[in-house]
Formats: structure tokens, C-alpha cells, sequence
């Protein structure tokens, strides 16, 4: 039986939610949204989060960013010390101020606006005292420096290829403190070869599960939050001793983002 590790996560309502924009090839502005659909979805999530004993904050979202839900895209927090994203889209730059207030209010050592292009917990993911970084689309490889030097963790470097995943954490999910899951193709083969030598006994996601995003997932080293549509994960997470926790998320995904999209970690 796998322990549950109690997380506090951020999230942010989604209120002003729409398909405005394309800034990734999920996001089509031609096609209808609902917001309503999107705020219980969002809602469900957040039950769910809390349901399963977690710590669920929200930040005030602000109009006129439409993407605002994707909290994961807010900042990177770990030890206490809080990076936040530098955005590489002119539409979603503003939403940098809203996450340096909400940090600025809590109790934090240290908050600091990254100085590269950062897109936060989309492209950096903390496993086992380590950060996996993503590039290709999004984060600037400079940013991968000075996660490194914030932090002072050790960061790897990881090459996306395939633009549907254009995120780190729509590719690779954390499950546990050295256990992940993740989509070979979506990366370069270098950084195929880092992750197989890195994490031998990860999950490997078949492109059915990753094409619903079943690899945006979230993880509490137990209960595994993934898109319901992702069935193949699912089992392949039974079988390894985790309780895949289902959620319907098809109005974020219009946008491009699922469960871990709309969820960051607030590491203590
Ligand atoms: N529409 C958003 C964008 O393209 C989606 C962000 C998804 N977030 C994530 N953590 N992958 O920036």
C-alpha cells in the first residue's frame, strides 16, 4: 500500500475562462466554450483535491486573462523559496502580477519574479530532491539556470518535440518521490535516454493517454488525479499499486491544460 503524502495546493477559479487566443494547437478561439461547464469542472477538481485531505487555496482570478485557471503556470515552490513564472505570451504576461501579490501576502523566505522566459510548474517538476525542466516551447533554457541556482537543487534539462505537448507536466507526471509516468515521444531522444536511465521502472503513457492529457496528472504518492478519459493510465497505475481518482476536465483541455495544469504544489 502506497502512502499519501498531505500536499497544500493553489488553484484559481475560473471565472473569466474562454478560448480567446492560440497559443498552443489545442486552442481553437472558433469553438465554443462554456463557462459555467468550466466552473464545475473546476469545482469537482477542487472537491476532490480537498476531499482527499489536501490544503486547497485559491488565488482571486483577474479579468481578462482568460488562462488564469492554469495555476500550475504561476510560479515553482519548493523549500519555502517561490519563483514566479515570467510568461512567454504577451496574453498571459499579466497574470505574473497576480501570483507575486498572492506570494507576497503569505509567508514565504523568498519571492522573486524569474528573470527568463519560466512558465512555472508547467515545465518544472520537483521528484526526489531534483527539478525536471522542460524546453522546446515555453521555458527559455536560461531559465533552467537559475532554477538551479534559486533553488540549489540539481535541475535536468529536458527537450520537447512534439508541440500537443508543449508543457513539461502534459508529457511527465511525479507520482511519488522517485516514481514518475511520461511519453517517451514528446521528447528528443538525449532526454529519452536521461529519463530511462533516471527512472527505469517509470510508467510509459501509450499516445492515447497522452493525447486526453492523461499525463497531466496529480499526485499525493496514493491517489493519482488524471483525466477520466485516460483508461489505459489508469490501469496501468492500479497495477502498481495507486488509486487512479478520475475527473472530467473537457473545458480546460479546449485551452490546452487538465488536472495538474490547474493545480500547483505549494512546497513547504
Ligand atoms: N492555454 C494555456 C497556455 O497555452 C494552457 C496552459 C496549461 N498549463 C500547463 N501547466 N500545462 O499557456
Amino acid at each position: 500500500m502506497r502512502t499519501v503524502s498531505s500536499k497544500r495546493y493553489l488553484m484559481c477559479r475560473p471565472t473569466y475562462f474562454d478560448v480567446t487566443y492560440s497559443i498552443n494547437p489545442w486552442m481553437d478561439p472558433n469553438r465554443p466554450t462554456s463557462a459555467d461547464a468550466c466552473l464545475s469542472q473546476w469545482k469537482e477538481l477542487h472537491d476532490t483535491l480537498a476531499g482527499l485531505g489536501h490544503d486547497v487555496q485559491v488565488v482571486e482570478p483577474r479579468p481578462g486573462l482568460p488562462d488564469m485557471i492554469f495555476a500550475a503556470n504561476g510560479a515553482i515552490v519548493v523549500d519555502g523559496k517561490v519563483l514566479v513564472a515570467r510568461f512567454r505570451y504577451e496574453q498571459r504576461v499579466d497574470e505574473a502580477a497576480a501570483y507575486l501579490e498572492w506570494f507576497g501576502r503569505g509567508d514565504w523566505s523568498e519571492v522573486r519574479q524569474a528573470a527568463y522566459v519560466n512558465e512555472g510548474e508547467g515545465d518544472f517538476l520537483y521528484v526526489g530532491g531534483e527539478i525536471l525542466a522542460g524546453t522546446g516551447f515555453r521555458s527559455d533554457l536560461r531559465a533552467h539556470d537559475e532554477v538551479r541556482e534559486f533553488f540549489g537543487r540539481p535541475v535536468v534539462s529536458l527537450n520537447l518535440i512534439d508541440p500537443r505537448f508543449y508543457h513539461l507536466d502534459t508529457a511527465l507526471a511525479v507520482l511519488g518521490d522517485r516514481d514518475i509516468m511520461y511519453y517517451p515521444a514528446a521528447f528528443s531522444r538525449d532526454s529519452q535516454a536521461a529519463l530511462a536511465e533516471r527512472f527505469p521502472d517509470a510508467i510509459l503513457a501509450d499516445e492515447a493517454d497522452a493525447a486526453v492529457f492523461g499525463l497531466n496528472a496529480v499526485s499525493d504518492g496514493r491517489n493519482v488525479v488524471l483525466s477520466r478519459r485516460a483508461t489505459g493510465l489508469a490501469a496501468k497505475l492500479k497495477e502498481r499499486g495507486y488509486f487512479p481518482v478520475g475527473a472530467d476536465l473537457t473545458e480546460p483541455l479546449k485551452a490546452g491544460g487538465s488536472v495538474k495544469c490547474c493545480t500547483l504544489e505549494l512546497r513547504g
